[in-house]
């Protein structure tokens, strides 16, 4: 059973999806803490559903970016929090926490990386004009979205989407990769060779790109 710590600032509905999988015993997981550092986030009333223990920390009553981070990462190891999971959390992670859970803190973005790293991956893919996008689930180092890779659903984009139609498209694929990349951490079968994950036992069968259209 791999625990896990989930940091999310609104929606939550990745962390829902991840709820969905270990409630469906899919996922041999247990989310020991929610924090957020929004007080109205959403995620929270989906904590408050589930029984699982959440936490607000508000930055603004830390002095320094570090400082902050170094209170969450406090906070995870006291919960003895294995892997922790991005859902949403809209800050850049500080070094602390970067240190204290080296490649052991996953995020996912709307969007191909390294295409369209930082807000609106969606809205920039859109306006760039490309025909394929998707989401990306990445170790986090101290970059915008620059970590490890660890998988990518893609999806094609027609000419009639919007912004809001390919998010949506794109939130259906999030739900379905993030929980899988976390099984996978969970087995045991991803190893990080420089920059490059490998996953093992890897079916060369386009696995990992999922285009509901097909
Ligand atoms: C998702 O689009 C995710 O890719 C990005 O932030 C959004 C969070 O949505 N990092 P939700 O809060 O999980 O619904």
């Amino acid at each position: 059973m791999l625990n896990l710590g989930v940091l999310a600032s609104g929606r939550g509905s990745n962390f829902q999806s991840i709820i969905n999988e270990i409630n469906a015993g899919r996922l041999d997981a247990k989310i020991k803490i929610l924090i957020t550092d929004n007080p109205n986030a959403y995620a929270i009333q989906r904590a408050k559903q589930h029984g699982i223990n959440w936490m607000y920390v508000n930055p603004k009553e830390f002095s320094s970016k570090d400082s902050f981070y170094e209170k969450l990462a406090d906070l995870l190891i006291a919960e003895e929090v294995e892997l922790v999971i991005l859902a949403g959390f809209m800050r850049i992670i500080g070094k602390p926490l970067i240190d204290a859970y080296p490649m052991k803190i996953m995020n996912i973005h709307p969007a191909l990386l390294p295409s369209f790293p930082g807000l609106h991956g969606q809205k920039k893919a859109i306006q760039y004009g490309v025909k394929i996008s998707g989401c990306t689930v990445h170790f986090v180092d101290e970059g915008m979205d620059t970590g490890p890779i660890i998988i990518q659903a893609a999806i094609s984009v027609s000419p009639e989407d919007t912004e809001q139609s390919l998010s949506d498209k794109i939130l259906q694929l999030e739900h379905k990769i993030y929980p899988e990349a976390i099984r996978l951490y969970q087995q045991g079968r991803i190893r990080l060779e420089g920059r490059v994950v490998k996953i093992l036992d890897y079916v060369e069968n386009n696995n990992y790109i999922i285009n509901p259209r097909l």
